[in-house]
């Protein structure tokens, strides 16, 4: 009964959306009602939600109580704890003796955070998505967990709910918001006790994990679950394809949501809407399932450190690279700053994220909406990266090699600009020898460029006039 009104409801959808033919109405009544098993060869045959694919730009911000010592990184508490004497006589030196970690939640101020000053930075980035740590390892909710007694910024520090507050702003800017969190937490005596009993008692999933991933989810509805610290246990601990099977069927968000791969030993890079298999995983090689590169601007750590100096920071053509290979290659790049204590963005951070944002403003249409093209860089010039766009999405390949009719442009972004202005490339060739009335531009100008063919490689002349920037510039080939 429930399905045949499932059925009904559907194909007046499917009418609305202008289908139809009988095939394509019995397809809407799949993809939409479609029940997933609680079992991985099940969970992996979703398709993924589209708007993932096309953002390919995100930013990652780890923010909790380590951003109060800020010394370091996120890892503090357990560095400390687990006896680096880099952190032991930093507190030897700072603090009186008997100071503990939780003392330092009340400094957690955020005195001077405006989420919508954030979101404006954000977008004006280019970034289309945002994932926050609603909690880290150290089990500090950035939200009111009804299972973090005291341990939570609504009653101690900021005295804010940080998840609801960004999520709202970075929405009304047109962006997606996501929530990272971590599966264990060091210190929760719930999670050692299971872990004592080597994980066949599962009181942790069942009394807090669980019950806080559902509520960030019904209260939240986050477009992005980011899944992390799930390498001490097993899925089966974790009851990781419970829960995804209820996302997919039966949450707020079934049909919008995406996660990452960090769901229990053995499964990173093997199960998941996407993957990230390592922190800063970044092949350079075209791979078969959606990814993404999760990076730091600050190459040493994820939250924000006091300690951090110049050289240790990405520079705008670093940055660059990071994001252009990974798009390349079929991934997205989630760029990660750490706010502070008071709830700003460091300058040095606001202006590499600005500086990203200006290239995109002119170099946007090579890297947004695009698919890997049938070759990742140049055979030749090996740091020329290249990306299509093509007609169809496909949902189940995201990341395949376009077929040559589908491909409705090519981008080639390149890094160094030549001494005689003229980009010599050879993978675009038979692209060049297939469309006669191919029309070639470097994004940012009108001019249409000139360009030869000889012994195989395409000489293409570069308007000398500067165009605007000093980090990157991308090429357009389309058929007119
Ligand atoms: C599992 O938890 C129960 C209740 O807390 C306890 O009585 C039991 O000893 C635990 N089992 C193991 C194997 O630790
Ligand atoms: C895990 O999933 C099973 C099967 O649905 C369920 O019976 C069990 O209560 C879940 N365990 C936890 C810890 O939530
Ligand atoms: C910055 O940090 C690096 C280590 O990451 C160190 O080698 C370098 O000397 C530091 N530079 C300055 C100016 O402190
Ligand atoms: C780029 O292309 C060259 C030659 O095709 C290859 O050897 C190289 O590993 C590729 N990847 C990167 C990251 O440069």
């Amino acid at each position: 009964m429930l399905y045949l009104l499932l059925w009904c409801i559907n194909i007046v959808i499917a009418s609305i959306n202008g289908y139809t033919d009988k095939q394509n109405v019995i397809e809407a009544f799949e993809l939409n009602t479609k029940r997933y098993r609680s079992d991985w060869k099940d969970l992996d045959t979703r398709p993924l939600p589209e708007w993932y694919d096309r953002a390919k730009i995100g930013i990652f911000l780890h923010w909790g109580v380590f951003s109060v010592p800020s010394f370091g990184s996120e890892w503090f508490w357990s560095n400390w704890v687990g006896g680096n004497q880099k952190y032991i006589d930093f507190m030897n030196k700072n603090y009186p003796p008997g100071f503990t970690y939780q003392e330092f939640a009340p400094m957690f101020k955020a005195e001077f955070f405006d989420p919508d000053e954030w979101a404006t930075l954000f977008k004006r980035a280019g970034a289309k998505y945002i994932v926050l740590t609603s909690k880290h390892h150290e089990g500090f909710t950035l939200f009111p967990s009804k299972r973090s007694f005291s341990w939570n910024s609504v009653e101690v520090g900021p005295k804010r709910d940080l998840v609801g507050d960004i999520a709202q702003s970075v929405r009304k800017q047109g962006m997606k918001f996501g929530v990272y969190h971590s599966l264990y937490e060091w210190y929760n005596p719930i999670y050692l006790e299971d872990k004592r009993s080597l994980f066949l008692n599962k009181s942790y999933p069942s009394t807090k994990l669980w019950p806080d991933i559902k509520q960030l989810v019904n209260d939240y509805q986050p477009s992005v679950l980011w899944s992390d610290g799930d390498w001490e246990a097993f899925d089966a601990y974790w009851n990781s394809t419970d829960l995804l099977a209820w996302l997919y069927n039966d949450s707020p968000v079934k049909d919008e949501i995406v996660v990452n791969d960090r769901w229990g030993i053995g499964i990173p890079c093997h199960h998941g809407d996407f993957y990230n298999c390592a922190d800063r995983y970044n092949p350079g090689t075209l791979q078969p399932h959606k990814w993404e590169n999760a990076f730091t601007v600050d190459s040493k750590s994820w939250g924000y450190r006091r300690n951090m100096n110049l050289s240790e920071i990405l520079s705008d053509k670093q940055l660059l690279k990071e994001i252009v290979s990974t798009v390349s290659c079929g991934g997205n790049a989630l760029i990660n700053v750490g706010p502070t204590k008071e709830g700003t963005i460091a300058p040095i951070f606001q202006e590499r994220l600005l500086a990203l944002g200006d290239w995109l403003q002119v170099n946007g249409e090579a890297i947004y909406d695009t698919s890997p093209w049938i070759r990742q860089n140049d055979s030749l010039n090996n740091d020329v990266w290249y990306t299509c766009t093509k007609q169809q999405y496909d949902g189940f390949n995201p990341t395949s090699k376009p077929k040559a009719t589908d491909v409705t442009a090519i981008f080639a972004t390149f890094f160094e600009w030549p001494k005689d202005d003229v980009l010599s490339i050879r993978d675009v060739v038979i692209y060049l020898h297939r469309h006669n009335t191919l029309r070639v531009t470097l994004l940012g100008s009108d001019r249409t460029l000139k360009w030869k063919i000889a012994s195989g490689v395409a000489y293409i002349e570069l308007p000398k006039e500067s165009v605007k920037s000093n980090v990157g510039w991308s090429l357009k080939f389309c058929n007119i």
